[in-house]
């Protein structure tokens, strides 16, 4: 599994890849826009909401970089080069709050997307050691 930093896939040696597992490029790219659209609808997100200027740009930022995370295509390094995401994040005050409510609307979109059950537990027990490596500020 996977190491709190950014720098690969979570993919393992064998069998199918998360990517594989979730069902591809349309997958990916589905739960992205879910997970977006829940801080546009839901005012328990505000604290992350009021961190991103540009949602659109953001969107494809995540899709990009899930994308080869989770073992697919590496979208964002084909643009970006290495993702480096502690350092991206410095700008923006990530606390306990904006972590928890980033890791909540994650959980909510794989549910609302229907992900199964075992994947997005893997998934999301890799994410929250990101999420938490991100944290630049107490409280
Ligand atoms: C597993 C956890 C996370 C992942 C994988 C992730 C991923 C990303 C990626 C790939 C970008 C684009 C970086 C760039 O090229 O500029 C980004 C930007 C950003 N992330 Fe995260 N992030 C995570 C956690 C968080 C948390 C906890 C927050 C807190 C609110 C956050 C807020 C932001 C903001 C404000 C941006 C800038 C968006 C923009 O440019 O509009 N992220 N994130």
């Amino acid at each position: 599994m996977s190491q709190p930093d950014d720098s690969g896939a979570i993919a393992t040696a064998t069998g199918p890849t998360p990517y594989q597992r979730l069902g591809g490029d349309g997958a990916v790219r589905a739960l992205i826009d879910c997970f977006y659209d829940l801080i546009d609808r839901d005012p328990a997100y505000i604290d992350v909401r009021r961190l991103h200027v540009d949602l659109n740009r953001s969107r494809d930022k995540l899709y990009w970089f899930l994308s080869g995370w989770l073992g697919g295509p590496k979208l964002y390094v084909e643009r970006f080069g290495q993702p480096r995401l502690r350092a991206r994040h410095l700008p923006f005050a990530i606390g306990v709050t904006e972590r928890d409510q980033w890791l909540a609307r994650m959980t909510r979109a794989m549910s609302e997307r229907q992900i199964e059950p075992e994947l997005a537990r893997e998934l999301l027990q890799a994410l929250a050691l990101t999420a938490d490596w991100m944290r630049n500020r107490f409280g």
